[in-house]
């Protein structure tokens, strides 16, 4: 079979229109080269406003790129184990690990599912302490105003994210000397011809279609799904021919509707075995999920799943594949794996599927399908 799935990233059309003086108005937005960069200026304005302090809480299990922001932004990450069975902090993990230090806590929206910004403020009441809402995942399809609820909010227009553009990040605001603080850290907007960037959009659409994505996917040496650490040498700056595709890129994400294969997929599951699950929050915000995240029972099943629907090019992703503690490239000690027990036990029960508009009901069946096959096949001694 030639064509395979892409496991995420929606195509989409390149359409000018006026810059929006704010494309998230009630927030401030100040946009710059990556969802990396956005993570590291709003570090960066953190430490400006609390010069004495210097930790930041970062959960156990995520994109290894939000250690680059701290290292870029010389902070000091402290990992913080899950709640059980979530992808959301444990609120006794946070709690424990705030000290007269932290500088901020980075809670990050996984795949679409908002982390409790309402709860960690709670802890932090009446302390300096900054709530960062890494929201490189997560953009409302609707009530913009009341989705993002940090201090600082970071955004990626980065390959794969909902607002692909290929290059890009933001950091929004409501806190007005947060505002003045970016306003003077944030780097111009670099200028340059737009041509290049064209081209290789038009050839990125080509390879995101199933044939052209299944091509690519045979050239030998080119392989996808492995997420590496990055370092960040310096926060870079947004390409300014990028702003005139903003308003109608949001717009068009806007539009989509996923959830109805939200939906198809839900209701397989819930015919399955209780041996996978949809992960805590997928309900409730169903309308803005990037992928469909499951937990499996076993970690042997999930791989033998994910080596099925990989197998079939059916785009499945298990996301980082272990916690931040075991990327061996990352210059820093971070602790033991052990130390977050339930980041270990979801980087190796995760299974997301794709929610893209090439995903047809026929795929999905196809999946549940093999789903179906292999829960009811493994042996209890496994579970
Ligand atoms: C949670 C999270 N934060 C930050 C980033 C970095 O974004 P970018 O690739 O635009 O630098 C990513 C990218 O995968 C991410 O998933």
């Amino acid at each position: 079979m030639l064509s395979k799935l892409r496991p995420v990233g929606e195509r989409f059309a390149l359409k000018s229109a006026a810059a929006p003086d704010e494309l998230f108005a009630p927030l401030h937005s100040f946009w710059c080269g990556s969802g990396t960069s956005a993570l590291a200026l709003a570090l960066h304005a953190a430490k400006l406003r609390s010069p004495d302090r210097s930790q930041v809480l970062v959960p156990a299990y995520t994109c290894p790129d939000v250690i680059s922001a701290c290292l870029a932004a010389e902070v000091e990450p402290v990992l913080v184990d899950f709640a059980e069975e979530s992808a959301g902090l444990s609120l006794a993990g946070v709690s424990h690990a705030i000290n007269s230090k932290t500088l901020a806590i980075i809670a990050i929206n996984f795949l679409g599912i908002p982390e409790r910004i309402a709860s960690l403020r709670e802890l932090i009441d009446g302390s300096p302490i900054l709530i960062i809402e890494d929201s490189a995942q997560g953009i409302p399809r609707q009530n913009v105003a009341e989705y993002w609820q940090g201090d600082l909010i970071t955004l990626s227009l980065g390959r794969g994210k909902p607002l692909n553009l290929f290059a890009g990040g933001a950091v929004l605001t409501r806190d007005a000397s947060l505002q003045d603080i970016l306003q003077s850290i944030t780097p111009q907007w670099h200028s340059e011809s737009a041509l290049p960037y064209q081209i290789k959009y038009q050839l990125s659409q080509l390879l995101m279609r199933p044939l052209g994505f299944g091509l690519l996917n045979r050239i030998p040496g080119i392989e996808f799904g492995q997420t590496v650490f990055r370092p960040l040498p310096e926060v870079s700056a947004f390409p300014e021919y990028l702003s005139q595709y903003l308003a109608l890129r949001l717009a068009d994400y806007q539009a989509i509707q996923s959830m109805a294969l939200v939906t198809e997929y839900r209701e397989g599951i819930a015919q399955l075995s209780n041996q996978i699950m949809p992960l805590a929050g997928v309900v409730e915000h169903a309308e803005n999920l990037l992928r469909m995240p499951l937990i499996v029972a076993t970690p042997s099943l999930r791989d033998k799943i994910f080596s099925l629907l990989e197998a079939q090019g059916l785009g499945p992703s298990i996301m980082y594949r272990k916690t931040l503690t075991e990327f061996s490239d990352i210059p820093l000690s971070l602790g033991k794996a052990s130390s977050f027990p339930n980041a270990c036990k979801l980087a190796q029960r995760l299974l997301t599927l794709p929610l893209h508009r090439d995903v047809k009901p026929d795929a999905i069946k196809q999946m549940l399908a093999i789903i179906q096959q292999e829960t009811t096949s493994v042996p209890l001694a496994d579970k």
